[in-house]
């Protein structure tokens, strides 16, 4: 048993706390501040939140060690749910044949995209992909992130997705917690060229088994687009995940509205991930729905697009909205959420407390974690930031800089800007 954390002194606390169920609408942007706020942290569990003067009168805080947050904001980890985590060499020509004018899609059809990165990957040995894993690790640390989801996809190929989970599955926990997804219906393999349907048979006879039977995910994804997987073969794919008792997610209306949105609510999805495209109809659906709308506006800027989610009518319709990173090498090399945070505000007009919000509480949601992490509250973990700043909105604001002076996970500081201050 170590000592318990006291953390004092928080000139705005974001405790996130209240309901159990992903906030929406207007209960999107309360924060729960508590204004000179402190927490005691033990055994990694968080066990009072409150004002400092309170928590500082506690038995178990007397005899704590203590960090001193005074003038700062002190904040819930941020839980990053749509990471491509394990994904072999950056796309650079990808990148610059992009800015000279071709498409996303016009260079996935001439063998980049994901092909290029399923043949590094397939070629790349297991040690070396879990080496570079743990370097956009320590960088999702250093800029935030306690959570994340790790997805698979570019193996499609039995051995190699399965190396890909295992991978995210031995990291969990390594500095952050780690959920894998198995994307394994994420293009079509050189395998399965011009046989979609062939491709998803075989998901569904070979894969889906040893993947549940492995109990490597907790989650399978698809790409539900054009140029991708249509709404039949995506439906008969996650149809079958759910009955090996994966929970859904799909990449869904990031190019065109095919019906991607309205599947995942009628599959019961956990989450319907990128929403560029999504019609007025489908933002209704989800908006009914448990779905959680995951947004990615980091995809959307690193492509050089124009078309953001429509993040204010999902969230006038009464959507719970989730924001996340998409974190991979083709359409979004950035592991900081700080970015799609400022992104999220100033393209997309979600105030600093909806982004924040969307980016904590509403991405463990997503994960299927809320009662672990994602707000500062009793029994949850004690996964926190400080950040650098007086006030939240900064975080926004100054975009494209680091705000986290230090990252805890569990009660254990994981990244600090600064020799540990921790007394
Ligand atoms: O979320 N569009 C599908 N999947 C990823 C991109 C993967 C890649 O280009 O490597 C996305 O944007
Ligand atoms: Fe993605």
């Amino acid at each position: 048993m170590s000592k318990p954390l006291l953390v004092h002194g928080a000139r705005q606390m974001l405790t996130l706390r209240g309901a159990s169920t992903p906030r929406r609408g207007g209960q999107l942007p309360d924060l729960s501040i508590v204004e000179s706020g402190a927490m005691l942290i033990e055994d990694g569990v968080i066990t009072h939140v409150g004002p400092s003067r309170r928590i500082e009168n506690l038995a178990a805080a007397r005899k704590a060690r203590e960090l001193d947050a005074t003038g700062r904001v002190v904040m819930p980890g941020f839980v990053d749910s749509h990471t491509h985590l394990i994904h072999g060499p950056a796309r650079l020509a990808d990148y610059e044949a992009r800015i000279l004018g071709r498409s996303y899609a016009e260079i996935a059809a001439a063998g980049g995209g994901i092909r290029f990165t399923m043949r590094a990957v397939r070629a790349s040995s297991a040690k070396r992909l879990a080496t570079e894993a743990q370097a956009h690790i320590a960088t999702m640390a250093r800029y935030g992130t306690t959570t994340i989801e790790a997805k698979s996809g570019y193996g499609l190929d039995e051995a190699t997705e399965l190396r890909l989970l295992r991978i995210a599955k031995a990291l969990d926990g390594d500095m952050l917690s780690i959920v894998p997804t198995f994307l394994g219906a994420h293009v079509v393999p050189p395998e399965f060229e011009g046989d979609p349907d062939g491709y998803i048979q075989h998901l569904i006879d070979a894969v889906l088994p040893r993947v549940a039977a492995a109990k490597v995910a907790r989650f399978a994804d698809v790409y539900c687009d054009t140029g991708a997987f249509s709404l039949a073969q995506a439906r008969r794919y996650l149809t079958a995940a759910i009955e090996y008792g994966l929970e859904a997610k799909i990449h869904a209306s990031q190019f065109a509205e095919i019906g991607a949105a309205a599947l995942a609510v009628e599959l019961k999805a956990v989450s319907a991930d990128h929403l560029e495209a999504i019609g007025v109809p489908e933002i209704e659906a989800i908006a009914r729905s448990a779905t959680i709308a995951t947004l990615l506006p980091g995809s959307v800027f690193h492509l050089g697009l124009t078309r953001y989610a429509p993040a204010r009518k999902l969230i006038e319709a009464g959507a719970a909205v989730a924001l996340a990173t998409d974190y991979n090498p083709g359409t979004s090399p950035s592991c900081s959420i700080q970015m799609a945070i400022s992104l999220a505000c100033t393209q997309m007009r979600m105030t600093p407390a909806e982004a924040i919000a969307a980016a904590t509480i509403n991405g463990a949601h997503a994960l299927g974690l809320a009662e672990q992490c994602g707000s500062l509250e009793t029994a949850k973990y004690g996964d926190f930031l400080v950040l650098n700043v007086p006030d939240y909105r900064e975080l926004p604001y100054s975009f494209g800089i680091n705000h986290v002076a230090m990252t805890v996970r569990h009660g254990e500081v994981i990244y600090c800007d600064k020799d540990d201050p921790i007394q």
